[in-house]
């Protein structure tokens, strides 16, 4: 069996410097999360799936040196690319994927802008992905499409292999169909249509996945039944699969020489201190400042803890291209430097804050060497970085402080949920999350832990699979 994961980013990014072509690892839940379950493969899923990933490699490539990254993409990556033009990048991706369907599907509604071209664009590209997939796909394949950047193309590929089992998820929430209609009525009739191409739709919780067939039912005109759409000649089936990581990677105790040299380097700074940690993709989904102003208040009302606390503040740069996202980062570094200039005093500053992509080993080691995570979203489809926040710590003390509005608190009720539209509830929580007990915080994790140990991202895709493809016995392992 081969699978063809069909997605816009691949995992590894490409860049180009004095004509040499260099690859770096890219970024996000997707990325992270498929890249982990692949790695797996042959070692936890059984029958021998092999796969290939098909997918942008994150800048336009010139021509001369196309064929030079599609052959080290296939020997070292196991990866095809599709090449775009600037153009089309700047009118798909930073236009109709994410000055649209990203900030409508996270519930901003006032960033989308309706553009006409970038519709065109949205429809080409999928187009662009439609043939590329034709070209590297074989009799018997399965292919997995994913996210928001392509949902058009299941239809595509359905129409020109009739026999090949399409399924697709979507790593974003699907918003309520009162969001949803605000799509021009032929968009969101395209795409609920490009979705319906598929055999299987994955979402990360009921919710959206409801909010998904509400659409089809209301929009479509189609009937619904028991989570399966009908009257398409063909089965549909919509359910959720709450997307799980890689539980052993980031749990494995101690061990990682770079982990605790890490660590080791972090402690003549933080040593004395509480550490909370925050880490996200610079995004306004992501609630970085009203984390911000929860912390401010936070110093505010409890001073005895100014010079005891310190904010690891980490910004993953992204999608700069896109007005928000440059409005954002000033935002951030202006709240930044106002908390640091009001608080701070010799000798402590309430926030270190870096802006910068962390790999794995630095990454971890942040997540060891933290009291507390404060993941404040005011959307967000799953976020990962809850889970493996709680599965790093390997001896179960740390806090989780997470808002009601990530996917991810379906599964974390242990964890101190707050609303991140409140600076009050943020700030009540850090202090309580700073006064917990060791032993309550073991007693939480310990049940956090354990699911996320079974929920694992190979159990999810294993489930997945084994639901869009019952006949073939793909059966699910531990990680
Ligand atoms: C989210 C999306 C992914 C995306 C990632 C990074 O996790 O669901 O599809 O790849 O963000 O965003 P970028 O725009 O850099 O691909």
């Amino acid at each position: 069996m081969r699978l063809l994961v069909v997605s816009n980013r691949l995992p590894v990014n490409v860049s180009v410097a004095d004509g040499q072509v260099r690859f770096t690892q890219s970024t996000g839940g997707l990325v992270s999360g498929l890249s982990s379950y692949l790695d797996s493969l042959g070692g936890s899923v059984s029958g021998d799936v092999e796969y290939v990933w098909i997918g942008w490699p994150g800048l336009t490539v010139p021509e001369s040196l196309q064929e030079e990254v599609t052959s080290r993409l296939h020997a070292d990556f196991r990866a095809h690319p599709v090449f775009l033009t600037e153009e089309a990048m700047d009118k798909f991706y930073h236009g109709f994927c994410n000055e649209i369907i990203w900030p409508l599907f996270h519930y901003f509604p006032s960033y989308a802008k309706y553009e006409s071209d970038y519709w065109q664009n949205y429809r080409e590209v999928n187009g662009l992905f439609r043939d590329a997939v034709l070209a590297v796909a074989e009799p018997g394949d399965i292919i997995w499409v994913h996210d928001y950047h392509l949902m058009l193309l299941p239809k595509l590929l359905s129409e020109e292999l009739p026999e090949t089992p399409v399924g697709f998820f979507l790593h974003i929430p699907f918003p309520s169909y009162e969001i949803f209609r605000l799509l021009p009525t032929d968009w969101g009739n395209k795409i609920l249509k490009g979705l319906l191409g598929s055999r299987l739709i994955g979402f990360h919780t009921q919710d959206y996945t409801q909010h998904f067939l509400d659409c089809v039912r209301i929009q479509l005109g189609l009937d619904v039944v028991e989570g399966w759409i009908r009257d398409l000649g063909h089965p549909v089936q919509a359910a959720s699969f709450p997307m799980g990581i890689d539980f052993a990677r980031f749990n494995s105790p101690a061990g990682l020489a770079d982990v605790e040299k890490y660590q080791a380097s972090l402690d003549p700074i933080l040593g004395g201190l509480k550490t909370v940690l925050s880490i996200d993709r610079l995004d306004y989904s992501k609630g970085i400042v009203h984390r911000l102003r929860g912390y401010a208040l936070f110093l505010e009302k409890y001073p005895e803890w100014l010079g005891k606390v310190v904010l690891l503040l980490i910004v993953v740069p992204s999608r700069i291209g896109v007005g928000h996202y440059r409005l954002l980062k000033r935002e951030i570094d202006e709240t930044v430097g106002r908390i640091n200039g009001r608080f701070g005093k010799i000798g402590w500053t309430p926030i270190i804050y870096q802006y910068k992509f962390l790999p794995f080993e630095p990454l971890l080691a942040m997540y060891r060497s933290s009291d507390v995570a404060l993941i404040t979203p005011l959307r967000d489809g799953m976020n990962l970085i809850a889970k493996e926040y709680i599965s790093a710590r390997a001896d179960r003390t740390g806090v989780l402080i997470l808002s009601h509005l990530a996917g991810a608190v379906k599964e974390a009720s242990e964890a101190l949920i707050i609303n991140p539209n409140s600076p009050e509830e943020i700030a009540a929580a850090l202090k309580e999350a700073l006064m917990m007990p060791a032993e309550e915080q073991i007693r939480r994790n310990t049940l956090m832990q354990e699911r996320f140990r079974s929920h694992n991202v190979v159990q999810w895709s294993g489930n997945f699979l084994q639901r869009l493809l019952p006949e073939a016995g793909v059966s699910v392992g531990e990680s």
